[in-house]
């Protein structure tokens, strides 16, 4: 992570980076308003920390497109600052407040910011144009420009968006593109045209047939990615923290002297499937998979106010069914911290085959 800071009247300028993926927030100076670009879900805190030093009140959430390699935490910060997301109106996204048309404008104190549409990256591509320069999202990056093979690419597209839209821009408009992998802080329009390596392909089939044979390899979370910044849903790392957050857990020593005991009323409640439980489980335990714990609950737990250690092999699937049974009232329920994986690799016991 790495974060730049200058200063140009009359806005407050600051880049954030995560990775190779950029954010921007950009203030009036005059009015405190400001508008954040692509913002990145793991940065959450530090947006509004940046915002709060500067004295900057965001009023905007601009994704500059759907993202395909990272989770925007537009709809995250939207609910917890209470402004609009906004998006391209070609967004598939339900959660998007505002969604603009090309030439429109996001009046953010005494700045304009321009958007300009420029699909090909992906239908819902724009570009945003504000004073001396423009936030280019993955149409143009710095010596490169976004790929087109992700779904809702289009090459001839994208060669439209940038021949006839963004490069015909002013040559001296610094370029602020959505990732940068190599740290430079921004280029500008003359630059890009002059000795981007992308650019050289003026011809319009030329570029189409050097954009489908780049061959590039698949970004890492694309599916959850997608899944999440089009539709709104969660994340599974939300889906687990969600769960972790409203779940007690238990040591594998503290379980160890449980069992010793013997005097413990303690349920040990085994998630994993069948197969997995005949191999090898925790002495005592009691098998109810996962996928049929709210159906059978009823039947196996008849007391909801025992005392319940749920655990799986991982300590992931017990944390979301742990969750899923103190909803259902049994307040008692506790995740074992680390599950049968851990439990195993420390030497503790363990017994094969049916349930006892
Ligand atoms: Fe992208």
């Amino acid at each position: 992570m790495r974060c730049d800071r200058f200063r140009e009247r009359p806005m407050l300028f600051e880049t954030v980076s995560t990775g190779g993926c950029r954010s921007y927030v950009i203030g009036c100076e005059e009015s405190c308003a400001a508008a954040l670009i692509d913002p990145e879900l793991s940065q959450l805190d530090r947006y509004i920390a940046l915002a709060a030093r500067d004295g900057l009140r965001i009023r905007y959430l601009v994704d500059t497109h759907t993202h395909a390699d990272h989770f925007s935490a537009t709809q995250q910060l939207a609910r917890q600052l209470g402004v609009p997301v906004v998006m391209h109106s070609a967004s598939p996204a339900p959660f998007v407040d505002l969604r603009l048309q090309g030439g429109e404008l996001l009046v953010v104190g005494r700045l304009r910011l321009q958007a300009l549409h420029t699909p090909g990256h992906t239908r819902d591509s724009m570009c945003l144009c504000v004073e001396d320069r423009v936030f280019t999202g993955d149409t143009l990056l710095i010596g490169g420009t976004g790929r087109t093979d992700l779904p809702s690419g289009d090459a001839g597209a994208l060669y439209e968006s940038l021949f006839e839209g963004v490069l015909k821009l002013d040559p001296s408009i610094k370029v602020f593109p959505a990732h940068e992998y190599k740290g430079r802080s921004h280029s500008t329009i003359g630059q890009e045209l002059a000795e981007n390596p992308r650019l050289q392909k003026r011809d319009r089939d030329a570029f189409i047939e050097m954009m489908h044979s780049l061959n590039l390899t698949m970004p890492t979370h694309v599916t959850e990615a997608l899944r999440t910044n089009m539709t709104g849903g969660k994340t599974v790392a939300q889906m687990l923290s969600e769960a972790a957050a409203i779940v007690p857990f238990m040591s594998l020593g503290e379980l160890s002297t449980c069992l010793e005991s013997r005097r413990s009323e303690l349920i040990v409640l085994d998630v994993r499937e069948r197969d997995a439980f005949e191999e090898g489980h925790i002495p005592g335990a009691r098998l109810l998979p996962r996928g049929q714990l709210e159906l059978r609950v009823n039947q196996e737990l008849t007391d909801p106010t025992r005392r319940i250690l749920v655990y799986c092999e991982f300590g992931r699937v017990s944390t979301l069914a742990t969750a899923t049974l103190r909803q259902m009232g049994f307040g008692g329920a506790v995740a074992l911290d680390g599950g049968m994986k851990a439990w195993r690799e420390a030497g503790y016991p363990l017994t094969a085959g049916k349930e006892s």
